[in-house]
């Protein structure tokens, strides 16, 4: 059963943004935080894997949802479209560095087809359970703007920050699609299960790998800082995600951050660009 609120029905905006790293970019993106870099890099390398999935699983519905709905996952997926796209450049970047990332991705493939290979209403739960943990990542990000992103290479933080504030946006989307035409809220919590422990040792890899390829694996602060960003996400996702599959639930009741989606409503459609982060307008400082 969908449920929809005021303000819900609306189409979601699409803003096709495009980003030009400078030739010199180094993927150690946040300098002073490598380890913040490696694993939002790693995050990064699984979107081209992880959305391309979520936009089957909707699509595949479109013949059961009704016409409202199916306007708005069209939207949704025009969204993670222009996410996925503009990841895979900036995972070039990633790759061209460290090429051993290649083997983290095909493992990230091969979990891609077994997800795919799971029933039809598993991937839709898997889709919408994914975008919750989105959100939480959205909400952890949005709590440590000013320490991660204040002194990070700007285009990329302004990359980052846009496909989280665009996940905020969208948090509800495939949790209504879910709830149209499953809702079982054991198949939910099962994919939000596999869902982050996939997304945990996906980052936790493909971050090693980086790191390694930094040589900073020997450095005990490296392990210490690692340590200290999961248990802080996983204070955040954990509780996100047992909330969200209570009964009666809906990501609608979680709270949306502020200073993001704030900040997406500077983007310039004549320009199709966001503001470079760190080159704030007046009225918008943290
Ligand atoms: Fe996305
Ligand atoms: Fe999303």
């Amino acid at each position: 059963m969908t449920r929809i609120a005021p303000g819900d029905t609306a189409v979601l905006p699409t803003r096709r943004v495009t980003f030009e790293y400078p030739d010199d970019m180094h993927p150690m993106w946040v300098p002073h935080m490598p380890e913040f870099s490696a694993a939002a890099n790693a995050i990064s390398l699984g979107m081209p894997y992880a959305e391309p999935l979520f936009i089957r699983a909707m699509r595949s519905t479109f013949d059961r949802i009704d016409p409202e709905l199916r306007a708005r996952s069209e939207s949704y997926i025009r969204q993670e479209t222009g996410h996925h796209t503009q990841h895979k450049k900036f995972n070039d970047i990633v790759v061209a560095h460290y090429p051993a990332v290649r083997h983290v991705q095909k493992l990230m493939a091969i979990n891609d087809r077994w997800v795919w290979r799971r029933s039809p209403r598993f991937r839709v739960a898997y889709a919408a359970a994914g975008e919750t943990i989105s959100y939480g990542v959205a909400r952890w990000t949005e709590a440590h703007l000013g320490e991660l992103m204040d002194r990070a290479e700007p285009v990329a933080a302004t990359l980052f920050c846009w496909h989280l504030a665009e996940e905020i946006e969208h948090k509800s989307n495939t949790y209504d699609v879910f709830e149209a035409t499953d809702g079982s809220r054991l198949r939910y919590a099962l994919a939000a299960a596999v869902g982050l422990a996939t997304i945990a040792t996906f980052t936790f890899i493909g971050a090693l790998v980086q790191l390694w390829s930094e040589r900073r694996l020997h450095n005990p602060l490296t392990w210490f800082r690692l340590a200290r960003l999961s248990v802080s996400m996983a204070f955040v996702l954990v509780p996100t995600l047992v909330i969200s599959a209570l009964p009666g639930h809906h990501p609608r009741d979680f709270t949306d951050p502020i200073y993001l989606p704030q900040w997406l409503k500077l983007y310039d459609p004549a320009t199709a660009t966001m503001p470079l982060w760190g080159s704030l307008p007046d009225g918008l400082t943290d």
